[in-house]
């Protein structure tokens, strides 16, 4: 079988800066409680007039495709995760199609929120190593600015979550390059942390905006302290899973990029690992958590300050809605 490799990265995120500042002037928030709790000091949130989620997966593509001296016309099938489409249908990696210009190429959508860009290179490393494809496009974007609710009473998630796009292109190599990826859920949890609607499960009349008076309606619901628990478990489980199926120890890792949650959860995995500040990569103090975007783009950053070299371990970790969690082990 043929191994898969990650032979590019690139990153989009909206100009449109929100600092804590901003958020204590429309909610009961300050930038202590944001800072202490979460690490984050500011987020980017989309521009109406400019942004989507599939023009900001398109840039980040072609800041990819440019990075590796590839075009569009090189990308034979697309993994696209999101759990904020344009639209409730049809999903966003037709749309990317479309803005990229590509005719006919298959165009696939992963939900899985905050595990979705590993479930996502999960998929094309499969579609790779057996031959099916030479070069997909896996996307994670979202916009998650427009389902906040931007009050005190939405505040322990509207000050989390950001907008942003992160791409990464796989092709066939001689040499190993995604070792394994381990794919989890648990449904139970589902209500944890989710958007009930535009959900489908209920007559027509109780899904009309006037008679929903749930506030969950439209807007991201979380049990933050629960999901923090699990986070926390999941994350180290699922890390050291990967490591073994690959004889593998901590010592071997050279940079963890850990989906951006929290600030403080990727300190708990770090002292677990006993990992340098090196070797952890972390943007959550300027994007906040972009659920399926965060690990792509901080790849794509990390790549670019050449924090990743050639032949390095790197290790991808994500937990979230679900609950979904999900690890990756690559020999870059
Ligand atoms: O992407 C994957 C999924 N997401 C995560 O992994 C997130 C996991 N959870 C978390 O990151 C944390 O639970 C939060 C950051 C969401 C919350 O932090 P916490 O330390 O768990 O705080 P808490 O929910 O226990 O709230 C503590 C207090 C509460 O007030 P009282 O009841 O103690 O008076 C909250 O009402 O902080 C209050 N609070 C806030 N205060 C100021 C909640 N949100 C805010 C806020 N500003 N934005």
């Amino acid at each position: 079988m043929r191994n898969s490799k990650i032979v590019a990265i690139g990153h989009h995120v909206p100009e449109n800066i929100i600092t804590n500042q901003y958020l204590s002037t429309v909610m009961d928030t300050n930038n202590d409680w944001i800072v202490e709790r979460t690490g984050i000091n500011e987020r980017r949130w989309m521009d109406p007039s400019k942004d989507t989620v599939a023009n900001m997966a398109a840039k980040a593509t072609r800041m990819a495709l440019e990075r590796a001296k590839l075009t569009e016309k090189d990308i034979d099938f697309i993994v696209f995760a999101t759990i904020t489409p344009d639209y409730f249908f049809p999903g966003s990696g037709v749309l990317l199609q479309r803005e990229l210009g590509l005719e006919s190429i298959g165009a696939l959508d992963i939900r899985n929120a905050c595990s979705g860009f590993i479930y996502a290179l999960s998929v094309a490393d499969q579609f790779i190593k057996t031959g099916m494809y030479k070069t997909i496009l896996v996307v994670g974007a979202e916009i998650q600015s427009t389902a906040l609710d931007i009050t005190t009473r939405g505040r322990n998630t509207a000050v989390i979550f950001g907008d942003g796009a992160g791409a990464v292109i796989l092709q066939p190599s001689d040499k190993p390059g995604i070792l394994s990826t381990h794919l989890h859920s648990d449904g139970r949890f589902a209500e944890e942390l989710y958007v009930k609607d535009p959900g489908s499960s209920r007559p027509h009349q109780e899904r009309q905006p006037e008679q929903i008076t749930d506030t969950s309606t439209f807007k991201v619901v979380m049990n933050g302290n629960q999901v923090f628990k699990h986070a926390v478990v999941r994350f180290m489980e699922v890390i050291n899973e990967a490591l073994e199926a690959n004889n593998l120890s901590k010592e071997d890792i050279n940079l963890l990029v850990p989906h951006q949650a929290n600030l403080r959860i990727s300190q708990y995995i770090q002292e677990k690992l006993a990992l340098s500040n090196d070797q952890v990569y972390n943007n959550i103090m300027r994007y906040g958590n972009t659920t399926a975007a965060s690990i792509p783009i901080a790849l794509s950053e990390a790549w670019a300050e050449g924090k990743i070299k050639e032949n390095d371990l790197i290790c991808l970790a994500a937990f979230g809605s679900g609950f979904t969690w999900a690890s990756a082990l690559i020999r870059w």
